[in-house]
């Protein structure tokens, strides 16, 4: 038992160790995450078996247009549910330790995210690439009308414009909607350019965002996976480190010598 430890603890140091050295000679790194990066912050991931959020919701009701377009208030009620767990949680040091390396080395990093929860830009991350748009927000269902002010809904549930009766909906990406165009191009520019491409705390299950880990083995980056499980992308990593993230991010981005 202890010997196993010992094995244990000591493959993870060489790990930290082999990737922090990858760190340091890439001219640029790309970090894609997924919901396991706010996992330790106290935010549900998706597809955990049993805690997990499509564990108990469906996604085709919670997550698409039709689901909303069928039941509005019962699909509201769910994101604000959400706003409420976020508006209580704080980034951990995996987010922090991004962020913190990003201001120290400026232009070597760029942050691509899934997550809608604003964790990595409340940890002090800009020019953060939020491929699924951002859980604090809103915008219209339907074309706005001149009297649709984002500022000034009438309250409901959800709440709606009282000139046209348009609803308001989370601006966040559902399900067969197009990720923001600008922000996918630039989060595809550097996954071709990058030299290491961490992925961190993602299943890999949902594209084209999964699709950047595998742009980036087929570019020649190195890719490493962050996550103590399996995931669907681990056929194209170099190297996977199965710890949690708010564990191995500082220590690999810290600047002290292990
Ligand atoms: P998933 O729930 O699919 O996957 C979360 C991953 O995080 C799993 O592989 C876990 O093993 C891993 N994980 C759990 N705890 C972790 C920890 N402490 N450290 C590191 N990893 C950990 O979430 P995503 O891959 O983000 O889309 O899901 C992708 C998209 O599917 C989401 O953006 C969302 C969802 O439907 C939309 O809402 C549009």
């Amino acid at each position: 038992m202890v010997q196993a430890l010992i094995d244990n603890s000591s493959t993870w140091a060489s790990s930290i160790a082999t990737v922090r050295q990858w760190i340091h000679e890439a001219q640029h790194v790309a970090v894609l995450t997924g919901a396991g990066v706010s996992a330790e912050s106290g935010v549900p991931t998706f597809r955990d078996d049993t805690r997990g959020y499509w564990a108990k919701f469906k996604p085709e009701e919670m997550a698409s247009e039709a689901g909303y377009r069928k039941d509005p208030p019962h699909v509201w009620r769910w994101y604000e549910h959400r706003r409420a767990q976020i508006a209580r949680v704080q980034p951990n040091a995996g987010h922090l330790a991004l962020a913190q390396w990003a201001h120290q080395h400026p232009d070597r990093m760029t942050l691509i995210t899934q997550n809608v929860d604003g964790l990595h830009q409340q940890a002090g991350s800009r020019d953060v690439l939020s491929l699924h748009g951002e859980l604090r927000k809103n915008r219209w269902l339907n074309r706005r009308c001149a009297e649709c002010d984002l500022d000034n809904p009438t309250p409901g549930e959800p709440p709606y414009c009282p000139a046209c009766g348009n609803l308001l909906r989370p601006a966040v990406v559902w399900f067969g909607e197009s990720l923001p165009g600008a922000t996918w191009a630039k989060a595809e520019q550097a996954a071709e350019e990058c030299q290491l491409m961490l992925v961190v705390g993602t299943s890999g299950a949902v594209y084209p965002a999964a699709g950047l880990a595998k742009i980036a083995h087929r570019t020649d980056s190195r890719v490493v996976i962050i996550n103590p499980h399996t995931s669907e992308l681990d056929s194209v990593a170099d190297h996977r480190i199965t710890m949690p993230s708010a564990q191995v991010l500082p220590l690999l981005f810290s600047s002290l010598e292990l």
